[in-house]
């Protein structure tokens, strides 16, 4: 017979996660103990009902804007502003979706041409894996260890190449509950820069953290530098205020004792209290190799809160 499936989709399966469900109703009826599917068991709060019915009521129900309702994505650019310090233009830099699962295949298809390679960090989110492949990418996988779920910098590394177009994380992440330190963020973010690739980032877990801190990728994607672009000479003076560091000889020190480069600390060329304690200078009159270095060094630098 005739298949007439698409013959990317040909590996795809039941999702195993809703075939438990299924199953769980199967054998064990409607007041089944379902601790499979991700779903809560107890009623959604009663603002957001009483919200939704006061929509319904006031006839907000017609067409919204391709990208989105504007209020809503005012909304989300208040919100993303004061949780995560990210200034996002609601009409140029939000979109809305119909949820997560939406916005991570619909960013893939838009990013993603056959024969690109993805990284994915596995365990991994069951949507990803048919993601990846119907957006005609390859995965490359990369294991989180137990017991800490840790990503080893090294495999890490060896995943990326010159075909990586993207990276797919999720933090605080489904299955294992892992949140990326701030420190596996900038590896991550150091590696997205050498390999010009995008980290497409899942937070929908972002308020659920018992551990650490949720730290949303998207406040580190610059290495932490505010570069005032030079006009003539090989220097570059830098804004660190990013990394939180009391004052620049502190940070110069770190630099240059855990990171492995030197600057000079930029309140050495000025006279007057506080004056240039946030600054650094950087040299750039060096080989394109030497630069290279340091660019890939540039992950390795701590936030002050990180000693
Ligand atoms: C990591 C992750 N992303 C996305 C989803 C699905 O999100 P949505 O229902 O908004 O499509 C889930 C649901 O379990 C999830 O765990």
């Amino acid at each position: 017979m005739r298949e007439f499936a698409a013959r990317r989709t040909l590996g795809f399966t039941e999702s195993v996660i809703r075939e438990m469900t299924r199953l769980c109703m199967l054998y064990q009826g409607s007041e089944a103990l379902n601790l499979a599917q991700g779903f809560p068991d107890f009623p959604a709060p009663e603002p957001v009902k009483e919200a939704a019915c006061q929509a319904i009521r006031e006839e907000v129900n017609q067409y919204s804007i391709t990208w989105g309702a504007r209020d809503l994505r005012e909304a989300i650019a208040v919100k993303v502003a004061r949780w995560r310090g990210i200034q996002a233009d609601p009409e140029t830099m939000v979109t809305v979706t119909c949820g997560a699962t939406e916005a991570m295949i619909a960013t893939l298809l838009a990013l993603l041409d056959p024969g690109d390679e993805v990284v994915v960090f596995q365990p991994f989110y069951e949507n990803y894996g048919p993601d990846t492949i119907l957006s005609g990418a390859v995965p490359r996988f990369v294991t989180l260890h137990e017991p800490d779920w840790h990503v080893d910098p090294d495999e890490l590394a060896a995943a990326f190449g010159p075909r990586t177009k993207a990276i797919v994380i999720n933090t605080p992440n489904n299955p294992t509950g892992k949140v990326f330190t701030r420190q596996e963020l900038r590896l991550i973010a150091g590696l997205c820069q050498r390999w010009d690739c995008l980290a497409v980032t899942d937070e929908i877990y972002e308020h659920l953290v018992y551990n650490g801190e949720h730290v949303s990728l998207a406040t580190l994607t610059q290495a932490g530098f505010r570069c005032f672009a030079p006009d003539g000479a090989y220097y570059v003076m830098a804004d660190i205020s990013a990394f939180g560091y009391p004052n620049d000889l502190e940070f110069a020190h770190h630099l240059v004792r855990d990171v492995g480069f030197a600057v000079v600390p930029g309140s050495s060329f000025y006279r007057g209290e506080g004056l240039g304690s946030q600054r650094v200078r950087f040299c750039f009159a060096k080989k394109m190799e030497t630069l290279q270095k340091v660019e890939q060094l540039l992950s390795k630098i701590e936030p002050y809160e990180g000693h």
